[in-house]
């Protein structure tokens, strides 16, 4: 609902005056208390299994239209929409190729979804812990190293404990990428040289 006040736009709004801005204050609030007056538990709707006029079978409940599956029968069997192989374990690498957009992509994803509560380097101080959400695991302990890419999808896809489902908000082939992401930042603060190549190693010293 937008309320119909005009300030003068000479003055920049930061220099409004107390008396217009308790103008504001009066008109926002009635607003809020209009809007606060329509119940919704009052509205007209159909209890579950209520009977219904409107359709020849006599009832509220419809039938799924033709075709439409359950979508944990969509993803089963494929790792790459169910994070599982196909004895149901989850997959312990990432089923598609890991490149560098990929984890770019990541990043971006993680930062949006992920970086207010895991903080943007997954150290569990995002800007929701600070302000009281509790705070979830460090991403830099051997607990989190150890868990299969697979489990990590199925947290991002179903939600784990108090952490909630981004199953709707972040596509499987998304989640990948998150994935991809969380690795990286967990090399980041952990690396250890004598895992790469003598070739690398030789690149990584050479590097100012
Ligand atoms: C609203 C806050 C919040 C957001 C946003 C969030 N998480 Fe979490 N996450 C949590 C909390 C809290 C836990 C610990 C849950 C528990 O132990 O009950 C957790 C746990 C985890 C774990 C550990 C699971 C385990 O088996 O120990 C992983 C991995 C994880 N989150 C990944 C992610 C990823 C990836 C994203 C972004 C797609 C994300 N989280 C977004 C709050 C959040």
């Amino acid at each position: 609902m937008r309320i119909p006040i005009h300030f003068p736009t000479t003055r920049p709004p930061t220099r409004r005056r107390p008396t217009e801005l308790l103008l504001a204050a009066l008109f926002l609030g009635l607003g809020i208390f209009a809007a606060g007056c329509s119940d919704m538990i009052d509205q007209s709707r159909y209890d579950p299994y209520a009977p219904s006029s409107l359709w020849a079978d006599g009832r509220s409940a419809r039938v799924f239209p033709t075709g439409v599956v359950p979508v944990d029968q969509v993803t089963a069997g494929n790792p790459l929409l169910s994070g599982k192989g196909p004895d149901g374990s989850p997959v312990t690498s990432i089923p598609v190729p890991v490149t560098v957009d990929l984890m770019k992509h990541g990043e971006v994803e993680f930062n949006i979804y992920c970086s207010p509560c895991h903080g943007y380097a997954g150290q569990g101080n995002g800007i929701a812990v600070q302000h009281g959400m509790p705070a979830p695991p460090n991403f830099h302990t051997q607990a989190i190293y150890n868990l299969p890419d697979g489990t990590i999808f199925d947290v991002i896809t179903n939600g784990y404990g108090r952490m909630f489902s981004y199953g709707y908000r972040i596509q499987p082939a998304d989640r990948w990428a998150v994935i991809a992401y969380v690795r990286a930042l967990e090399l980041s603060q952990d690396a250890n040289p004598q895992q790469l190549t003598p070739d690398e190693r030789q690149k990584l010293e050479a590097m100012p």
